[in-house]
């Protein structure tokens, strides 16, 4: 596990209160992670948990578009969604309720590695692609398994170092520009969940992250640049660093330096 001590919590809220969040929105769409609906419908797939039903919560869950994803495509009676930057909960309600699901949906402002929320209350944890900006990884895992129902699952995928390591000079460049406080491999999420007693069911590189950012330099450069522009009040010596910023992670996702990891497990009966 790497880690970076000069990011914490404030400044990923700072992230998602503001133009960088709005900027990945631009360029991922609402659901802002590696590939979108395919990876949650695999996500989805892997945990067999489709048409269940049950209660779910979606841990760092944004504007609330995995909770929706589970409400509208995996048939979960209820979803939480916690996450801990205001701004980011506010869109997740006013998305939900034009879908019409603020019945079916609550919403928690916390750190999601102390929810807050009930022992052993939910048949699924979910996260996708956020547990990157956690800090305390172990903890997170920790309070994913404390909410989990014995026989329940935990399924979510992430941005971790892949099969070949970064140098440590990669590592500070990307995590400072990601604002990652730290930085799991495949393995490391694996064993944490082992330690947490999960019996863990798919660890998987998922190969869609680097032609996901290939994807998403096309649409900064070919399509969208206007847009960003005008995210980033039209500063166009910052739309230059921020696009050599995603070339350098191109190179590490072409070096199979960084992947999307997907993993599911299951807390015993
Ligand atoms: C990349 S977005 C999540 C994307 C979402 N899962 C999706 O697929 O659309 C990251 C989110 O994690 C939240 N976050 C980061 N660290 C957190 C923490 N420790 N506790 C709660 N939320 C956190 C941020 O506020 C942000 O909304």
């Amino acid at each position: 596990m790497r880690t970076r001590e000069q990011v914490g919590l404030a400044d990923v809220q700072d992230v998602y209160s503001g133009a960088e969040g709005d900027l990945w929105e631009l360029i991922m769409g609402q659901q802002i992670h590696i590939g979108g609906f395919p990876s949650s419908m695999d996500l989805c797939a892997k945990a067999a948990i489709a048409q269940k039903g049950g209660n779910a919560v979606d841990l760092c869950c944004c504007n609330g578009a995995g909770m929706r994803f589970l409400l509208h495509f995996c048939g979960l009676d209820h979803v939480t969604g916690v996450d801990a930057t205001p701004i980011m909960l506010e869109r997740a309600r006013e998305r939900c309720t034009a879908d019409n699901l603020q019945d079916k949906t609550t919403l928690v402002e916390a750190d999601a590695c102390a929810t807050g929320l009930p022992d052993a209350s939910m048949d699924l944890v979910w996260g996708e692609d956020a547990w990157v900006y956690v800090v305390d990884k172990a903890a997170l895992i920790r309070e994913g398994t404390r909410l989990l129902k014995p026989g329940a699952t935990m399924a979510f995928t992430d941005w971790v170092e892949g099969p070949e390591p970064l140098t440590a000079e990669e590592a500070e460049r990307f995590m400072r520009f990601m604002k990652f406080p730290s930085l799991a491999s495949l393995d490391d999420y694996k064993n944490l969940m082992e330690k947490e007693g999960l019996e863990v069911q798919h660890v998987e590189n998922t190969n869609r992250y680097a032609p996901c950012i290939d994807l998403y330099i096309r649409m900064l450069t070919e399509q969208l640049t206007f847009d960003a522009l005008h995210i980033i009040g039209y500063d166009q010596a910052l739309m230059q660093t921020l696009g050599a910023e995603m070339q350098f992670i191109k190179q590490l996702a072409d070096a199979n330096k960084i992947i999307q990891g997907l993993y599911v497990a299951q807390k015993k009966r």
